[in-house]
Parts: C-alpha cells; sequence; structure tokens
C-alpha cells in the first residue's frame, strides 16, 4: 500500500480503498465548508428527552419558515474536532467539555439538551461515519460541529415545540493564516457585559453581529477584531471567535468567565498547561492599557487553537508583541496539539480514542 493523492491508499490489485480515500488536496485546506459524507439528526419535541438519533447522508435539510432557530435565534452550537494520531487512531479532545457546555447553553435558551452520552455518541458516530475525512497527521483536523435549534414552528417569541441536534463535519486547518494582526473595536460589543447576557454561551446569536467589525477591519488589512466590555469600554473581552491571553513576565492573564466571555475549552485547556509549566495565570479583568504593554499576546480556540498576536491597533496606536517559535504561545501550541495528536502523554486523560 502506498499513498497516492489525498488520503487515497491504493492497492496495485484491488485499486483504490475507496472507504479511507478522499480525492482532497491536503496541503489546500483551510476553514472552509467542505461537504462530507454523514451528518447525524436526533429529534425531540418540547418536554420531551432526546432519544434516537441517526446518521443520515450529508446534505441541505429542510426546514419550516416559523422555525424559532430561523426567526428567534433559537440556536447554540459547539465545535470539537478529532485528530489522526502518530500511531494512526482517530481521536476526539475533551468532548464531555463540549457536551456540558451544551446543556448550560440549552438551559439559557429553553431548549432541551442531549445528555452527555447522547452529545459524544452523536459526534462518535458523526467523526467514524466520516473517517475518510480526518486529514492525515500535522494537515488538519475534521472539525465537528454540534448544532442544537428550535425547528419547531411558532410565529410568538416562546420556545420552539419541536428541537433538532444536527452534527455535521469538516477537515480544517488553521482559522487564520499566520499571526493575527488585530484592530480594537471602539464602536461595536461583542456581547453585554455582566452576567445577564448571552455572551458566555455558545449561541448562534453571538456571531453575525461581529460582522460589521470584522468586515470594515478586514478591508482595513487586519486579520480580526478585540473587542471591549460594554459597559466601561476599558478592558479587553474576545476576538471574533476566539478567547484572549496577555503575557507578561511569568504572569499570563485571560479575562475572567463574567457572563461575557465564552468558557473556551482551549482556553481552559491552556491554563492548565501554563500552570503545569510554572506560570502564574490570572483569570480577572485586563485594560486595554495593561495589553498594550504586554510582552506577548494570544488567541485560543478549537478553530484557533493557539494563534500569536502580531500586533494590536487601537486608534493611532499600534503595538507589536513577540511572535514566532521561541514565543510561549507556540510553545503552549506545541504541548497541547502534541496531546491532541498522541506525541505527547496525555496524562489528564483529555483524549477520547474512538
Ligand atoms: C470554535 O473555535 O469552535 C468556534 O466555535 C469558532 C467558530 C465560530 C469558528
Amino acid at each position: 500500500l502506498h499513498s497516492v493523492s489525498g488520503n487515497c491508499e491504493r492497492n496495485s490489485e484491488s485499486g483504490v480503498d475507496v472507504e479511507n480515500c478522499t480525492d482532497i488536496n491536503w496541503d489546500e485546506l483551510g476553514f472552509n465548508p467542505v461537504p462530507t459524507d454523514f451528518m447525524y439528526v436526533m429529534k425531540c419535541a418540547k418536554g420531551d428527552n432526546f432519544a434516537e438519533g441517526s446518521l443520515v447522508p450529508f446534505g441541505n435539510i429542510e426546514i419550516n419558515p416559523f422555525a424559532t432557530i430561523l426567526n428567534y435565534g433559537q440556536g447554540i452550537f459547539e465545535g470539537l474536532k478529532a485528530y489522526r494520531t502518530e500511531d494512526g487512531h482517530i481521536v476526539l479532545f475533551r468532548p464531555e467539555q463540549n457536551a456540558q457546555r451544551m446543556k448550560i447553553g440549552a438551559d439559557r435558551f429553553c431548549m432541551p439538551s442531549p445528555s452527555i452520552d447522547q452529545f459524544i455518541n452523536a459526534v462518535k458516530q458523526t467523526a467514524l461515519a466520516n473517517k475518510r475525512w480526518v486529514p492525515p497527521l500535522g494537515k488538519g483536523s475534521l472539525y465537528i460541529r454540534p448544532l442544537l435549534m428550535g425547528t419547531g414552528a411558532s410565529l410568538s417569541v416562546v420556545p420552539a415545540p419541536e428541537y433538532t441536534l444536527l452534527v455535521y463535519c469538516c477537515p480544517v486547518t488553521n482559522y487564520h493564516k499566520g499571526a493575527l494582526n488585530l484592530k480594537v473595536e471602539s464602536k461595536f460589543y461583542r456581547a453585554i457585559s455582566g452576567t445577564g447576557g448571552t455572551g458566555g454561551i455558545k449561541s448562534v446569536t453571538n456571531y453575525a453581529p461581529v460582522y460589521a467589525a470584522t468586515t470594515a477591519a478586514r478591508a482595513d488589512g487586519f486579520s480580526d477584531v478585540l473587542f471591549l466590555d460594554s459597559s466601561t469600554g476599558k478592558n479587553i473581552e474576545e476576538v471574533s471567535a476566539c478567547n484572549v491571553f496577555v503575557v507578561k513576565g511569568n504572569s499570563i492573564c485571560t479575562p475572567e468567565t463574567n457572563g461575557a466571555i465564552l468558557p473556551g475549552i482551549t482556553r481552559k485547556s491552556i491554563i492548565e498547561i501554563a500552570l503545569d509549566l510554572g506560570y502564574q495565570v490570572m483569570e480577572r479583568a485586563i485594560s486595554l492599557e495593561e495589553m498594550l504593554d504586554a510582552d506577548e499576546v494570544f488567541c485560543t480556540g478549537t478553530a484557533v487553537v493557539v494563534n500569536s498576536v502580531s500586533s494590536v491597533t487601537f486608534t493611532e496606536t499600534r503595538v507589536e508583541y513577540k511572535t514566532g517559535a521561541e514565543s510561549l504561545s507556540q510553545k503552549l501550541r506545541k504541548i497541547l496539539v502534541g496531546i491532541q495528536t498522541g506525541s505527547m502523554e496525555d496524562s489528564r486523560g483529555w483524549t477520547v480514542r474512538i
């Protein structure tokens, strides 16, 4: 057996091993929608619990125009990844954390949620049914997107009578190309500050509102936008799709999960790894001034993994930070990816072999 294009393995007697073959060029992967083979669907009526789901061919879905996801944003999602390991297995990274976060979000959005086991089972089935789309080691990962939504009809602003958990997936590499040059946004906010809002929920309603800021920033050559807190406009919160960390000397800070900050699973994992390495890690409010005075800034997220920030621009002020192989962020990234892909010891049992 030997590899030809994509991950096809060709056997001289039997031809192409279709089960393990895609004609994708792994070197050209980005973070783009690539249709895969199967998705998982599970439905539930309001007041009931989720019961049985099944795999169906990946494709468009039919949805009632009155569905609350379409009209009132009754929807939350998760993102997690399956990796190929050095010894050829496929593993998930901390899927129970996503399952727990989905439960919290479902409560906030008045939706039934799958149990932890149902969630993990749905994710496993989706990844296994699409295993030919898990990129080879070093070429990326299979991004898995569980989406919980109100699919029942309602014209009134009330919870839907029916819900759907849909899990689909897509091979990806890094979300951003290279280190980030961020613009600090001073007109729009990502989330309202404090505990009453939904900034800390992975709801569909938190993402399109960043487009106005990110579209303008990208047109000016920035890679993404850093949002400030909506009550004082003085503290840093998040980038459009990832958490942010600030490094000064031996101390690493990240905004505390105060209701407006998404409790990222990569964020949480990086905190543990950094503590193990002997860094002082603090979750607390971080002023923009403090960030502009930092040695290093980096972002974390499932999609983003860990990415260095090369510069932050606030009005006329532009500050550059350390990046590259010697930076702390790249050191942390290497450890995290090492654990995720089985080249480093997973002493905390974060990976789940499927
Ligand atoms: C993730 O990192 O999984 C996210 O959900 C970010 C996504 C909006 C691209």
